[in-house]
């Protein structure tokens, strides 16, 4: 019987050793048309889940409250970051709306993208601002730490796998990693790179930021998804479109502030005309020094001209104080003090804090100029030995910390639970 001759029922190509067909119950298909109708289908799955934003993405004063929710203070930060996101996202939809999910505006202006540079002290909430960002608008989120960056070829974590974390996040969905938020932290470190530190010739860290550079200012990207695909015989690659990805870099950039109420200080009346706080001691107002910030400003900090184009968004952040860092502890949602009293509560035991306590936990964190970020540790070191015993001591109802505890002057003190029942069953036996 002469052998039937196999057509891909899609495209017509004929069946060979090269092209092999998957065979459906009335026709074929070439493995061309299976990843043509795969795009395809994935662009169902973004326009999809793009009506779904477009009912769900909150605007700016929603956003904004959300984040007061987690994150303490930083007012300017938060405003400019929420509409900084709303209109990102506001952007995407409408672009998506206008080309079809292919990606480009129809619409006669087109509205660049605004990637976002957080600068502010460490630990005052610029990774935690941005993963909350990221939560709120339901996107994945991946964080990268600038100083471990480096060119592909080099030895140290390529700028492509960002990307590849990024999909990871987005459970394989390329088309949901398109829309993610990265974090770029400690990028005011760039310029150190890890090839400086071994002595090779990239001293500035140039070549991350020209890597770092294609991927913010948005282009195709190949990524290596080898060993990441529940399929077995799966195409190792797949490209990524970072235009509509959201870069949030953020960094401290020790002595900008310095440097530009420096610049603020001469003319006495250089205060911000929304100015929300007085200034009795003469400080310019974050706003004013906002205003005031340069693109040179961080150029000194190696970044290329190049680079600092691609933020025009700042958000400051300010160093958090000791009636903030109590606020942190004891505030947010998932708040320090709360974790710790929920940890204590599965063992039926009450976790006090005395004011005292809370303040100088606030102020040995500011000695260790870390931010909020010295608190954990603070509170870890403290209680780890009542943790240690308290599951094996069903006695004990309550346990206080005071400043003293915190100052290792003094133990926890501890109130136990009158216990009728069970000295009632020790005497009875
Ligand atoms: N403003 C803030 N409000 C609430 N918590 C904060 C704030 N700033 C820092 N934290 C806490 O300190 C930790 C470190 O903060 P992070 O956002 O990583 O700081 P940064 O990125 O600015 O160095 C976070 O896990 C968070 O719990
Ligand atoms: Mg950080």
């Amino acid at each position: 019987m002469a052998k039937e001759l196999k057509h891909c029922s899609f495209c017509g190509i004929e069946a060979s050793p090269s092209v092999p067909m998957i065979a459906g119950t009335e026709g074929h298909i070439c493995e061309a048309c299976v990843l043509l109708a795969s795009q395809v289908v994935s662009s169902w799955g973004k326009k999809k889940e793009l009506t779904e934003m477009q009912e769900f993405l909150p605007k700016p004063i929603e956003i904004k409250s959300i984040l007061d929710q987690y994150v303490i203070g930083q007012n300017l930060a938060k405003e400019i970051l929420s509409v900084a996101v709303y209109n990102h996202y506001k952007r995407l939809k409408h672009v998506n709306a206008t080309s079809g999910g292919i990606g480009e505006a129809n619409s006669e202006v087109e509205i660049g993208k605004s990637n976002i540079l957080l600068i502010g002290p460490s630990g005052t909430g610029k990774t935690l601002l941005a993963s909350t960002l990221a939560k709120i608008v339901g996107v994945p989120f991946a964080v990268a730490d600038a100083t471990t960056l480096t060119q592909a070829g080099y030895v140290g974590d390529d700028v492509e796998n960002i990307l590849v974390r990024l999909l990871d996040v987005a459970d394989g969905h390329v088309s949901k990693a398109e829309w993610g938020i990265v974090y770029l932290d400690e990028i005011d470190k760039i310029a150190r790179s890890p090839e400086q530190a071994l002595g090779t010739r990239d001293v500035s860290g140039e070549g991350v930021q020209q890597a770092l550079l294609r991927l913010v200012e948005g282009s195709q990207v190949k990524v290596s998804i080898k060993g990441r695909r529940k399929e077995l015989h799966g195409p190792e690659t797949t490209m990524i479109d970072t235009s509509n990805i959201l870069f949030i870099a953020g960094g401290a950039f020790p002595g900008l502030e310095k440097h530009i109420e420096k610049r603020l200080k001469p003319p006495k009346t250089a205060i911000g005309f929304h100015a929300e706080v007085s200034n009795p001691d003469d400080k310019p107002s974050l706003e004013a020094m906002l205003n005031a910030t340069q693109p040179d400003d961080l150029k000194r900090f190696g970044l290329i001209p190049e680079f600092i184009g691609r933020f025009p968004i700042i958000a400051p952040l300010e160093p958090l104080d000791v009636d903030a860092l109590i606020q942190v502890l004891t505030e947010p949602k998932n708040a320090l003090v709360k974790q710790y009293q929920q940890l204590f509560a599965f063992d039926d035991v009450q976790l006090d804090f005395t004011q005292d306590a809370l303040v100088e936990i606030a102020e040995q964190a500011i000695e260790r100029n870390t931010g909020a970020r010295g608190l954990r540790g603070i509170m870890e070191k403290v209680l780890r030995k009542t943790m240690f015993d308290m599951p094996s001591q069903e006695q004990v109802e309550r346990c206080i910390v005071n400043a003293e505890v915190i100052r290792g002057e003094a133990a926890i003190q501890v109130i136990e639970r009158e216990a009728p029942n069970l000295q009632r069953l020790s005497a009875g036996e």
